[in-house]
């Protein structure tokens, strides 16, 4: 099986760790629009229209599946996506809620949803875990989140600091759903911060599980070939790869 990863930038390689973990694929095909990230803090039209033009990119490659590895686009273009190509794209908005469906959280539990702007805006997980009915969710857009990972801060001052901004007025949450890309590289420093280590829901594990329940995948392969392209500095993108990876 031939999958493409498609992300507005660098974050979807924490999806790209737990496909290439699973073993269930043969070759990766992933794709960042480097030269337009950040996704979230752009509107509806803008976020579609760039998705469908990475959907160009990936017509010079036989996948058999694309992934939506950014929750933004996965908010806002699935269906245009779809509509447009011969092989189904899949989002991970839907499989971190079957992943949180499959945990051991209740429905009146506390669960925190962090995300960009746009997805937090799109209330596609918020209106997800209500026909769910789950009862108490907190949706928050934590934006700087992005850069900071970015720059390769996932402890210390500056990290603690903002989490102090985002967080100090919340309940704290059993499970957090990690709804952007970048923050699996958080996970640790965001447990840490809440003491009660929630359960935290990451879109890459979560793609595996359901992809492996839709498509029913269970022969394990040698480690998949991975190709890494991007619209910008891909240069950069690979050694941020070799690091995350
Ligand atoms: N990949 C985006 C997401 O998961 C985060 C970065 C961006 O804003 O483009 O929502």
């Amino acid at each position: 099986m031939k999958i493409g990863v498609f992300d507005s930038g660098a974050g979807g390689l924490s999806v790209v760790k737990s496909l290439l973990e699973s073993n269930l694929f043969d070759e990766v095909i992933y794709y960042g629009d480097t030269a337009r990230v950040p996704y979230g803090t752009k509107d509806k039209n803008t976020i579609i229209r760039y998705s469908l033009e990475a959907l160009e990119f990936f017509n010079n490659f036989d996948i058999d599946l694309l992934i939506t590895a950014c929750n933004t686009v996965s908010a806002y273009a699935l269906d245009e996506m779809n509509a447009q190509s011969n092989y189904p794209v899949v989002g991970v908005i839907e499989a971190g809620v079957m992943a949180l469906e499959n945990s051991s959280i209740k429905k009146d539990d506390t669960i925190l949803i962090i995300a960009t702007r746009a997805t937090i805006g799109s209330k596609r997980y918020q209106k997800s875990l209500e026909e769910l009915n789950y009862s108490n969710i907190i949706a928050l857009q934590t934006g700087l989140f992005v850069p900071l990972v970015e720059e390769g801060i996932f402890d210390g001052e500056v990290l603690d600091a903002t989490m102090r901004h985002y967080f100090s007025n919340i309940k704290i949450p059993k499970a957090i759903i990690l709804g952007c890309t970048h923050f699996p590289l958080i996970g640790e420093a965001l447990q840490n911060y809440f003491n009660s280590k929630p359960i935290l829901i990451h879109s890459g594990d979560a793609i595996v599980e359901y992809l492996e329940g839709q498509y029913q995948l269970s022969e394990k392969r040698e480690r998949a070939n991975l190709k890494i392209f991007a619209s910008d500095n891909v240069v950069g993108l690979r050694e941020i790869a070799k690091y995350w990876l």
